[in-house]
């Protein structure tokens, strides 16, 4: 089995200290490529150590919209280098977050300068979405987004939303959520979302999914999202895998094979 964690935060130092640990169980559990996605300055560069470090993590750079209102000129300056490092495979994870006090109009201006970025060095976006829904999509519909496409991290939509983002040329990526005892909306998403659009992901070390849920969250954890929206659509584990492996390497533009010593 090959699975794919398309959004792990192993660049967040408080919760992993030391990655290895974490690296060795995701390899046990058939987790071959992890993307780890920046948020701020320094997770940003802890995610282009570790791609440089381990051939088969991959990096995304961006700034995310709880940290919109520190974000300065010489951030985004950066960010335009960091995004050219042949290990970046996305701008991200950038986006909308209404839950937390951002001022929207500082969180608007950062998503749409980050988007027009991913569009200038073509490549995808990593997109947050909370409590923002109708805004995210006609946002990231004006700024063209349908051009290089991305993914909506951890999708948290209904259906409805998920068929106007599909429309925008997003995948979308689901994590445990989908495996909670009461989820409602996101098993209904599992099922729907067309096959060649669908991801998994952890969001480690943050919403683990059952039966681990409230407990910090590994890569590994990711075959429990992967067994459960197989359980889900009627297919098998491995069959899930395949399917959202082959997604995954397109959105990042990555061979399906993977390279000489890239292990985990
Ligand atoms: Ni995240």
């Amino acid at each position: 089995m090959m699975l794919f964690d398309t959004h792990a935060h192993l660049n967040d130092q408080e919760a992993f200290p030391d990655v290895e640990p974490a690296l060795a169980r995701a390899g046990e559990a058939g987790v071959r490529r992890i993307v780890v996605p920046g948020y701020d300055r320094a997770s940003c560069l802890r995610a282009l150590a570790l791609a440089e470090q381990h051939p088969a993590i991959y990096a995304a750079v961006g700034f995310h919209p709880n940290d919109a209102a520190s974000v300065t000129e010489q951030d985004l300056a950066d960010l335009e280098q960091w995004v050219t490092h042949d290990k970046v495979v996305a701008v991200g994870e950038i986006g909308l977050d209404y839950h937390y006090d951002t001022p929207r109009d500082v969180q608007e201006r950062i998503l749409r300068t980050q988007v027009a970025l991913a569009r200038r060095v073509r490549k995808p976006v990593v997109i947050h979405d909370r409590e923002a829904h109708e805004d995210i999509v006609r946002m990231l519909d004006e700024e063209g987004v349908v051009h290089v496409g991305g993914i909506m991290h951890c999708f948290s939509g209904s259906v409805e939303m998920m068929h106007q983002c599909l429309a925008l040329g997003m995948h979308i990526s689901l994590g445990g959520p989908v495996t909670f005892k009461n989820a409602k909306k996101p098993v209904q998403v599992a099922e729907a979302v067309a096959e060649d659009r669908l991801l998994i992901e952890t969001d480690s070390p943050w919403l683990a999914p059952h039966p681990h849920r409230g407990k910090p969250n590994e890569s590994a954890y990711v075959k429990l999202v992967a067994q459960r929206i197989a359980e889900v659509r009627g297919v098998s584990p491995d069959e899930l895998a395949q399917i959202t492996w082959r997604n995954a390497c397109q959105v990042f533009s990555l061979p399906e094979v993977l390279g000489d010593g890239e292990t985990l």
